[in-house]
């Protein structure tokens, strides 16, 4: 069954605004990035995603290359973004087989709920190693492609209106007041929103851009398994954001193609925070939580909610 369009595009955008454009992906098997690749391989562009599970990477290449007759969308498998040789051989895999990288979303990220009492220095640092380390290693891996891209496509100047050159980062909101449960992705992220600054800096003068979008609470991710109770009412959620509901895919989607399309040309260095106004809420949407759970109660009991997706508990009850 095809995806129909308003799950991940809104109506604005007009078809073929990236033909012939070229997108590398990690964790584009994803629940938000496959759906940003499916946004930009609707509207023209070919694309590469990357992860580390073989077959799911490969199934979800083949369902985006469904969206529009003629779509290129190369799965690669079993590339972890820890490893910066894998990931480099993905990219010139890219550069081979569909000819360029134009655009980047560096998506793969690790989570899972702990309070720091609960997290060995090997938990935090393989949150570090997924976001940070990975992020770095999706940059220097793709950079040289990226300064290709801008050079071929001079933005603004072009007739075509067709772009290059540009970045993305899948960041998060809850660093800018801390989150319980959350000090290794939240350091996590904030060095991710770093390193997105020093890359505009350093590779805007080559036309590169380099973003940050920042998704809030999104409904129906493998991350919103992980961080929400499965018991969270749609009142507990309306309660948590300004505009009263948990973002969509499509939410991400519409930032993404904003930021990569002519439209976003001179927009470089920024943090696009997509939430619905949530993270100015004090203490806005907290995670691993039941409604029953308040601050700092749980905290001084230990708990936090027993209904979260944790693969760790998963693997053990296999055994
Ligand atoms: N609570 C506390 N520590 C945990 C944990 C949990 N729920 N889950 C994993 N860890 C710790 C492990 O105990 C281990 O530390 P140790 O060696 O000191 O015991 C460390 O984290 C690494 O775990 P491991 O399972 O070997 O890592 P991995 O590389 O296979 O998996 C994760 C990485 C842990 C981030 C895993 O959750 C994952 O693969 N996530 C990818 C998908 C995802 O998180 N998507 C959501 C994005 S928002």
């Amino acid at each position: 069954m095809p995806v129909p369009r308003s799950e991940y595009l809104s109506s604005v955008w007009r078809d073929g605004i990236f033909d012939g454009r070229v997108a590398f992906v990690t964790g584009g098997a994803g629940s938000i990035c496959s759906a940003q690749t499916r946004a930009l391989v609707h509207l023209g562009a070919n694309a590469c995603i990357i992860g580390r599970n073989v077959e799911k990477t490969e199934a979800a290449a083949r369902d985006i290359a469904t969206v529009r007759k003629g779509a290129k969308v190369l799965g690669i498998g079993g590339c972890d973004v820890r490893d910066p040789e894998s990931l480099k051989q993905a990219a010139e895999r890219c550069v081979r087989e569909l000819g360029a990288i134009d655009f980047v979303i560096a998506g793969a990220a690790g989570n899972f709920v702990a309070p720091i009492s609960a997290l060995t220095p090997n938990g935090f640092k393989t949150v570090i190693d997924i976001d940070v380390i990975g992020t770095y290693n999706t940059v220097k891996a793709t950079m040289p492609y990226l300064i290709e891209s801008a050079k071929r496509n001079r933005n603004l100047e072009a007739a075509d209106m067709l772009t290059g050159g540009r970045i993305i980062y899948i960041s998060a909101n809850f660093h800018y007041t801390g989150m319980p449960l959350q000090a290794h992705v939240s350091a996590a992220k904030a060095a991710i929103d770093a390193l997105m600054a020093s890359v505009s800096l350093e590779y805007g003068p080559y036309g590169v851009t380099s973003n940050v979008i920042a998704p809030g609470a999104i409904e129906g991710t493998e991350g919103m398994a992980r961080l929400a109770s499965s018991k969270t009412s749609q009142a507990d959620k309306a309660s948590t954001v300004p505009l009263g509901r948990w973002g969509t895919c499509r939410d991400i989607c519409d930032a993404t193609v904003y930021v990569f399309s002519d439209a976003g040309s001179h927009v470089n260095g920024e943090i696009l925070v997509v939430d619905g106004g949530s993270w100015r809420l004090k203490g806005g949407y907290a995670v691993g939580l039941e409604a029953n759970m308040k601050y700092p109660d749980f905290l001084l009991k230990g708990e936090f909610s027993p209904n979260l997706k944790d693969g760790r508990k998963e693997r053990q009850s296999k055994l």
